[in-house]
């Protein structure tokens, strides 16, 4: 089966309502007439709603993403969002485990799998993310890192609970630094989860998993990552910002 790619926009704590809604909407217009690529922003929690009510109005095939979820229902957790208040702004997908909740936040994999498993229960897509830091390469620990983040991350599960599970391989050391991985790295890696997801659980999981890449993805080296057979589209940081640039990113193909 081929898989739609997914080009999704990791929006981080940038924008304020306003700025994300003139954004969105802005997308929205230039990826009118996209049909065959899925496309995802994740704007801050505080402006989800909005941006989903207004993409709503002009009836927009760009979908809304969060960057983070909390895995209980309800409660006393101060500060805290659910999976459920997520799924009633409007959410399709959230992006899990990102390295900079794992970083600075101190989010382990045994909250990652919850938070998995708390999005699956919501019928919200997960967007699970791994990769190793520049110590970790320099180490040559990447498939080890890889392979721990994803047995911890995913444990428990069925593989009919994991249909919509989308995997993030962001290398910590190309975040943000220019530093992008080859597209041959890139491949290499993917080919690696792909399979170990099959060995986990069932190939034809496995065969229909997209496998993004993500880590200084921008329109000039978006194409020769894509023409891998393994890399399903992009996890995009700072190049999602502006809507001109990121459509450039969507269009990756022309
Ligand atoms: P950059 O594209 O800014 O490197 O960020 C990547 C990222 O962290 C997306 O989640």
């Amino acid at each position: 089966m081929k898989r739609t790619p997914l080009i999704a926009g990791n929006w981080k704590m940038f924008k304020t309502c306003s700025e994300a809604v003139e954004t969105a909407k802005r997308l929205a217009e230039l990826a009118q007439k996209i049909t065959h690529i899925d496309i995802m922003i994740a704007p801050p929690f505080t402006s989800i709603a909005l941006v989903s009510e207004s993409l709503r109005n002009i009836n927009s095939r760009v979908d809304v993403g969060a960057q983070n979820l909390f895995y209980k229902k309800e409660g006393a957790y101060t500060g805290e969002i659910s999976a459920n208040m997520l799924k009633s702004a409007g959410v399709r997908y959230v992006i899990i485990g990102h390295s900079e909740r794992r970083q600075y936040f101190g989010e382990t994999d045994e909250d990652i799998c919850r938070k998995v498993r708390a999005s699956v229960e919501s019928n919200i897509f997960p967007i699970m993310c791994i990769g190793e830091t520049e110590t970790e390469k320099k180490e040559e620990k990447t498939l080890y890192v890889l392979d721990k983040q994803i047995e911890n991350g995913l444990k428990g599960f069925r593989s009919d609970e994991l249909a919509t599970l989308v995997i993030a391989y962001e290398p910590v050391w190309a975040i943000g630094t220019g530093n992008t991985a080859t597209p041959e790295q890139a491949e290499e890696v993917h080919k690696y989860i792909r399979s170990k997801i099959g060995k986990m659980f069932d190939f034809s999981l496995a065969e229909n998993m997209r496998i993004l890449y993500g880590g200084s993805v921008k329109p000039d080296n978006i194409s020769e990552l894509m023409s891998h057979q393994n890399v399903d589209g992009a996890l995009v940081g700072g190049a999602s910002l502006d809507a001109d640039n990121f459509i450039k990113i969507v269009n990756f193909n022309k």
